[in-house]
Parts: C-alpha cells; structure tokens; sequence
C-alpha cells in the first residue's frame, strides 16, 4: 500500500489528504469541493447507482454521540458504493476499553479500511490520529471544542447555494463561541473571502477565547461581539444558531445559568430578521428554536442544510479516495 500524502495543504490536491482543519483550504479548494457537491447532489436525488467509492472500505470512529455527521457519512459511503466499518462508542465496545491507545486502535482500522472519519472529546484528537494513520487520510468528524470541518464545509455550501456568494456577507451567530467547534471551523472557512463581517451573539461567558478572537480576525474576518438580540442588524444574510455545549460544562449550574438565553421564535425573526435572512443551525437544536419557526421558508436547519451535509461528504470522499476530481 503506498504512503498518504501528508502534506498539510490541499493546494488542489485532495487525493490522499487528511482534512483536519479549514486552514488547510484556500478559496479555489472550496469552490472545487463546491462543483464537485452540486454533481454529488444530483446522485442522491434523483437514487442513482454509483460505484464511485466501490471497492473501499471507510471506518466511522465515533467516540462521542453522533446523529447527523455519523449518519451522513454512512450514507455518503453506502450511495456511492462503498462500506463503512460504524464504530460507535469505542470506550464501551472495543479494546478501547481494555485501555488500547488511540495510536494502536488507528493502526488497526487503516489495515481494514481506506478512510477514516473521526469523532473524539479532546481537541488535537483528529491530528493525532491522521499522524497514527501512514497510508489513509484521515477526517476530523469534530474535536472537541476545536474544529469541525465538514460541518463548516456544508454550512458554507449552504450559503453559497442560497446567497450566491461567500464573500460581502453579513451574519450573525449565536449560543456558544468558546465551546462550539463548528462555530470556529464556519469563523476560519468565511475568513477566507473577502469583506465578512459576522455579529457574534453570545453571553459574556460563552465568547471565543481571546486567542481564538484574534487568530480568527488576523485573517481578515470582522468580528463584532454583542449581547442583546436588539444589536443584531437588520437584513443580516444569513445567521448560524448553535446550542450551548453541555457536555463542556465541568460545573452544570453554569451551564444552567447561560442555557438558551437566546431563543428565536417568530416574533425573533419578525423582529431582527430581514425577508431574505437564512436561518441554520447544525443541530441538534434543544430548545434554542422554537418548533413553530420550523415551517418559515428561511429555516433552512431541517431542510437544504442536512441534505447539503450528505452531499458535501460524498464529494469529499470522492476526492481524498482519488476517484474524482
Ligand atoms: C455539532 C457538533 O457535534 O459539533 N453537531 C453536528 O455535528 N451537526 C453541533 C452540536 O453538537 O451542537
């Protein structure tokens, strides 16, 4: 089996990268996963047979809860002909429990398959593990409060399908800046095109570390902090609604304390929304959208954004598997 390919930038070259991180993609690298999504789309639309991926083996590693990014995954394998080996929960049902490094365990699972997706608590995980791998690329399926990629790639094809553009937007996001991982990986993808400015909601306990703040803005990005709903402006094009991260919590009186301070519901987006505004959420949402904003047009979480997840994984895999591109 030949080595992977390490080198950290794609730079147009996806076959046999790992994607750990959105610093590893220049504009052109998003518009190419961008193309190649839209034909992906058309696959799973309309059921095609495809034998793109046929023949591969991908190893799903979920070591925490997953709905959307394991199922997804899954289902961007199984519609382009490949096979997943699903390992949910490794701590309980692997050798992981028998105290196997993450080291060993990624060593293992590269003699068995050709990719593999990694879920893990602790930031750095993901890079660890494509080190772990020689000879397959590895993706971070979401590290800790760090990053999450492939979140942040169907969040921004979202965008662009919907607004036409990535760049001169406005947006405002809201919930958890310190601990939302798809948050920071959304932050670092707009940051690569020109004139963004992006409303950050969030109580004063939840705002991205000041090194966050500062590594994100010294790419050119605008960040303006605020607090109330009152200073989200009129017309934004989009906003990106997160859930405050329990399970980062050591103490849950202060997780009860910051806990949906901001709720949208009708009179939310009749307020502070304009006609065109696009509302997501990378789910799972837990009270901080009410269910009745679910039939607004502009709510696009349980709509274009989850289908948008399964077409943009297919792409990728195409690519870093070097069957397309
Ligand atoms: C997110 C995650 O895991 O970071 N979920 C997802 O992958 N869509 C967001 C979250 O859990 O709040």
């Amino acid at each position: 089996m030949a080595q992977k390919d390490s080198t950290w930038n794609i730079n147009g070259h996806f076959k046999g990268k790992d994607i750990l991180s959105l610093h590893q993609f220049t504009p052109k690298d998003i518009k190419k996963v961008f193309t190649i999504t839209k034909k992906m789309a058309q696959i799973a639309k309309y059921s095609r047979v495809s034998k793109l991926l046929s023949g591969t083996v991908t190893t799903l590693l979920f070591y925490e809860p997953s709905s959307r990014t394991f199922g997804s995954f899954g289902a961007s394998v199984k519609r382009l002909g490949g096979q997943t080996i699903d390992i949910l929960d490794p701590k309980h049902f692997s050798s992981v429990s028998k105290g196997e490094t993450l080291e060993d365990t990624i060593r293992v699972f590269e003699a068995y398959s050709n990719c593999l997706v990694i879920r893990h608590p602790v930031v750095g995980s993901a890079k660890a593990a494509a080190e772990a791998a020689f000879f397959i690329p590895v993706i971070n399926a979401g590290d800790g409060v760090g990053e999450h990629p492939t979140q942040a790639l169907l969040d921004m094809y979202t965008i662009f399908e919907k607004r036409g553009r990535l760049d001169n937007l406005t947006g405002v996001f809201a919930g958890d800046m310190l601990n939302g991982r798809t948050v920071h990986s959304l932050l670092l993808g707009l940051s690569l095109f020109k004139n963004n400015t992006m409303y950050l909601l969030s109580p004063k306990e939840l705002k991205l570390t000041r090194s966050d703040y500062k590594s994100f803005t010294d790419r050119g990005i605008k960040l303006i902090e605020i607090e109330k709903e009152q200073e989200i402006p009129k017309n934004a094009h989009f906003w990106y609604w997160t859930r405050v991260q329990k399970e980062r919590f050591a103490d849950l009186k202060a997780y009860e304390k910051v806990k949906n301070r901001y709720a949208i519901t009708k009179e939310t987006l009749e307020n502070f929304a304009g006609k065109e505004t696009i509302l997501m959420h990378p789910l799972p949402r837990v009270g901080e959208i009410d269910i009745a904003v679910d039939e607004d047009p502009r709510a696009l979480y349980l709509r274009a954004q989850v289908r948008n997840g399964m077409y943009v994984r297919m792409a990728l895999l195409g690519l870093i598997l070097g069957r397309i591109g």
